[in-house]
């Protein structure tokens, strides 16, 4: 949209394992917003946003960041990587307390203890956990676990939150708080979330935008309304109607 700020940003993007298993000739994610990657298993959805995070880099092709290129292994990359970060499908938790879990990012970018612990305080009520503080990781249940996990994605506030199936194991509850949470988020802070899910309901509930992925290519982009009421690709049509198999 005219007038917004790009923050990544991927050009002539391949990604070969034994074969080609991503091509986008094209891909622009403007600040500020929900985005909603959906498509079938194996569409490379994991694959594209482990490249996005810059954790694995792609056969061929640039990322951009605020509009910088990436160097894999310069500063420029380093810079990026501080200011994202990235939520799993199985929350990967320290065996350490629920504070310490969400302290961690913050103690590694030298925030002052006080502002530590309270930060930690505000954002353990915020995902519904107040008094679990010390609550040891392996004692929480999955919902809860996730809940620690994002509210540690977020603490440093990142401009840029990668979701991978972050609520695919989830109970209705839980899935509820989360969206919750990023929508509650985005609104305040402004902090732009892709979202990776082949949940066609959770793009459709939270999304701004939804980008169709389906072998490892972009088969249509849009406003969530539009992508999910009046499809133009007929591939994209079947797999909002669940004719696709996911
Ligand atoms: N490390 C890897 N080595 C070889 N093939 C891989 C690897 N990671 C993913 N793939 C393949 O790439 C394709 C896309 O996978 P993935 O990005 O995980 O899809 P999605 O997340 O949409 O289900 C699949 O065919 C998958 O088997
Ligand atoms: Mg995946």
């Amino acid at each position: 949209m005219h007038g917004n700020k790009e923050i990544l940003a991927v050009q002539n993007l391949s990604k070969v394992y034994d074969k080609e298993v991503l091509k986008l000739d094209k891909l622009s994610f403007q600040q500020g917003k929900i985005y909603g990657i959906i498509g079938p298993s194996g569409a490379g959805k994991s694959t594209f946003l482990r490249i996005a995070n810059l954790l694995e880099a792609p056969t061929a092709g640039d990322i951009y960041f605020k509009g910088n290129i990436i160097s894999m292994n310069g500063g420029t990359a380093l810079a990026a990587r501080r200011e994202m970060t990235m939520v799993f499908q199985k929350p990967l938790l320290f065996r350490a307390s629920a504070a310490d879990n969400v302290a961690y990012g913050l103690k590694a970018r030298n925030y002052p203890k006080d502002k530590i612990q309270e930060r930690v305080e505000t954002l353990l009520e915020k995902v519904g956990l107040k008094g679990f503080a010390g609550r040891n990781a392996t004692t929480l249940s999955g919902g809860e676990a996730q809940r620690v996990a994002l509210a540690r994605a977020v603490a440093f506030e990142p401009s840029l939150l990668l979701l991978d199936e972050a609520t695919a194991n989830l109970d209705p509850s839980n899935v509820e708080l989360i969206e919750q949470l990023i929508m509650d988020l985005n609104r305040e802070t402004g902090m732009t979330f892709i979202m990776v899910t082949h949940n066609i309901f959770q793009a459709k509930r939270i999304a701004h935008e939804v980008v169709f992925l389906h072998e490892g290519r972009i088969v249509e982009m849009g406003e969530t309304k539009q992508i999910f009421t009046t499809p133009q690709d007929p591939r994209t049509r079947d797999f909002v109607e669940g004719r696709m198999i996911c």
